[in-house]
């Protein structure tokens, strides 16, 4: 080895070695850092508690049939699960057509549009509800319609139409 490349390579190892000084220095006061930090002390019970909450699931699946102890609206009814009464359902899916009578659909209030329909029998009207006829969409397009809806909704129509089914 000349005395040149000897000469060169003196930074390379003064730098290491201030390097590995730098680590060791770094390991030394992360020691006694940590040292200071430890707490091996087990937690009291509010810490404990507080712990315990802070850690808590947000939500909780409820395993059992016994209704909660209480809940946002108990006691109401469930909409989606009560049946919704003529007057409703005539409103929300029959009265688009039959309030103008588009297409020629029988109207809500005229007598003489339901009557000769209803000398076919209301079991029969019943079943054009359900499954439509002509330009009459089945279940007036409301496929989430109950039969009971719907017989509500056209007893509604004809009562509107002073006629009883
Ligand atoms: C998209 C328009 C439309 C809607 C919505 C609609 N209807 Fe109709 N409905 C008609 C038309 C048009 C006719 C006449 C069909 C024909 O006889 O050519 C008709 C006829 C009827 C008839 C007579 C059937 C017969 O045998 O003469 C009944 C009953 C009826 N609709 C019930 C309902 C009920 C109940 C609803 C709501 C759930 C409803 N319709 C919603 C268009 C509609």
């Amino acid at each position: 080895m000349s005395e040149q490349e000897n000469n060169s390579m003196l930074p390379l190892v003064s730098v290491l070695g201030l390097m590995v000084a730098f680590a060791v220095f770094i390991g030394v006061l992360a020691a006694v850092i940590g040292g200071f930090a430890r707490h091996d002390r087990p937690l009291d019970e509010r810490e404990m508690a507080a712990l315990k909450e802070r850690i808590a699931p947000i939500g909780q699946v409820r395993t059992s049939d016994q209704p909660p102890m209480e809940t946002a609206n108990a006691g109401e009814p469930q909409a989606a699960v009560a049946p919704r009464s003529g007057t409703e359902v005539v409103q929300q899916a029959c009265a688009a057509c039959h309030a103008a009578g588009v297409l020629g659909a029988p109207k809500i209030g005229a007598k003489g549009d339901w009557e000769p329909r209803l000398a076919q029998g209301f079991d029969t009207l019943l079943k054009h509800s359900i499954t439509g006829i002509r330009a009459m969409p089945p279940k007036g397009g409301n496929p989430g319609l109950s039969e009971d809806e719907l017989k509500a909704a056209l007893t509604e129509m004809l009562k509107q139409s002073s006629l009883a089914p």
